[in-house]
């Protein structure tokens, strides 16, 4: 909670800290890569720095993370603070760095706003920062305490790599060496480190595709303008190891109500863990599997969804493919095969239900949208961004 000598400050300074934000995050980026350019070797995406994700992120979460302290005094934004600890705890954030984000974050601050940051206007900025740092740095350590070792990277070789759909391969890998292996929650990811041509390590994040456990099997969607997935399809080889980090993530399904699975094009890999991990039980609740494709052929998962979805017995499938004309060609089995945009007025969701989402953002925002104009309670929609999260703090 915020102390009262503060509330007034921020209240007061917020409006003009909420509209530079987003420049101060990317100085504050600027001079902590300057002054610590081992960060972005095998820490920070250069992706994201260049594309501004990830300033954007952080800026947004900033906003949010003060304006909750303002709104709602008695709680915080537990959800929004449990994506970036799990994002944190996948790359093995220490501690003692949230000293070094300070440092050049008021730093980035002081430069942007100048005369406006007075003693006690950085003085209530820091209190702020520190609630977020020490929670974020609390939730960090259960993480790690809940892990099997405490390596944050550990040597897994390739075994095999299957193509996953016309666009995507499957990995399977195996451990290297003798650290022991923390099972995984379905829907859980792995981040991954992969050195690239100029020497520098860039780290990514996948979700696994297996109902948890110990196994490690991970589908990457080729991006032909990205910067590791085309070196994890044509470079990574079977029998190459590579680092991978233990399993985060809190995307697992619930088991007290029933579940609609929504996806679009790669987000169908958490969906595919959760229906393995559904299959595998006695079906309590029925399932809604929703799945968007622009041609049916790089659906990466579709014989294990299936497969999973009739096992289950309680689960239907609707499936919609925006570049072709589904009429051209028969519905895979099992499915409702539609043309077009996504329609949850299309299908029956059921009552009290729990959404899940995964896919590109303006996906995941119009379905949302949707389901909340359907009477869904916004509570009951979790979801998955494949990258910086700014939606989230939204
Ligand atoms: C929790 C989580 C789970 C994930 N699970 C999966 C999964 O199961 N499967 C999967 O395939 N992916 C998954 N991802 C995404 C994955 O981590 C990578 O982001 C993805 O593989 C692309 O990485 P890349 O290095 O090839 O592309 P990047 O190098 O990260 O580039 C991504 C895109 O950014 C664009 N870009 C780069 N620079 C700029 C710029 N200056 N301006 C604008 N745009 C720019 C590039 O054109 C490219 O299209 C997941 C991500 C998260 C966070
Ligand atoms: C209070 C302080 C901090 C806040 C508010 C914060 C916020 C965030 C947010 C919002 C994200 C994006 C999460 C997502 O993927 O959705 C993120 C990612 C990240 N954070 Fe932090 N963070 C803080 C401290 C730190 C520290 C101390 C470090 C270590 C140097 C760090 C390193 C990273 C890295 C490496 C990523 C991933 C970036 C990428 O994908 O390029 N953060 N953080």
């Amino acid at each position: 909670m915020l102390s009262q000598q503060s509330r007034p400050l921020i209240a007061a300074t917020l409006p003009v800290i909420g509209e530079r934000i987003g420049a101060i995050t990317t100085d504050f980026y600027r001079r902590l890569f300057a002054a610590h350019p081992e960060l972005l070797d095998g820490l920070f995406s250069r992706s994201h720095q260049r594309s501004g994700a990830q300033p954007q992120a952080l800026a947004a979460s900033i906003a949010t993370f003060a304006t909750h302290l303002l709104n709602h005094p008695d709680t915080l934004p537990e959800h929004m603070l449990a994506r970036i600890a799990h994002k944190h705890a996948s790359l093995g954030i220490a501690p003692e760095q949230y000293d070094v984000v300070y440092k050049y974050l008021f730093e980035a601050i002081a430069a942007d706003l100048g005369d406006a940051v007075t003693p006690e206007v950085a003085a209530a900025w820091t209190e702020v920062y520190w609630l977020m740092a020490n929670t974020l740095i609390n939730l960090e350590k259960s993480l790690y305490s809940r892990q099997a070792n405490d390596t944050h990277w550990a040597p897994w070789r390739v075994v095999a790599k299957t193509p996953a759909g016309s666009a995507a391969l499957t990995f399977d890998l195996a451990p290297a060496d003798d650290t022991p292996v923390t099972p995984a929650t379905p829907g859980q990811f792995v981040s991954v480190r992969i050195p690239t041509a100029d020497g520098l390590r860039q780290v990514r994040q996948y979700a696994l595709i297996t109902p948890g456990g110990l196994e490690r099997r991970f589908t990457s969607k080729r991006d032909d303008a990205g910067e590791i997935s085309p070196l994890l399809h044509d470079t990574v080889q079977v029998g190459d190891v590579i680092e991978v980090s233990n399993p985060y993530g809190d995307a697992a399904p619930a088991t007290d109500a029933p579940l609609v699975l929504i996806s679009a094009g790669i987000g169908c890999t958490p969906m595919t863990s959760m229906l393995s991990h559904l299959a595998a039980r006695p079906a309590a609740h029925p399932v809604t599997v929703l799945h968007s494709e622009r041609h049916l052929e790089t659906w990466a998962h579709r014989e294990q969804m299936l497969d999973y979805a009739s096992r289950h017995g309680k689960t239907t499938v609707h499936l919609w493919v925006t570049g072709d004309d589904a009429s051209a060609f028969g519905a895979p089995a099992g499915t409702t095969l539609r043309t077009g945009r996504m329609s949850l007025a299309e299908v029956q969701i059921p009552a009290n239900a729990r959404l899940y989402l995964c896919g590109p953002l303006s996906f995941m925002q119009q379905v949302r949208d949707e389901a909340i104009a359907l009477g869904v309670a916004p509570a009951r929609i979790h979801h998955e961004v494949f990258g910086p999260d700014a939606w989230v703090a939204a």
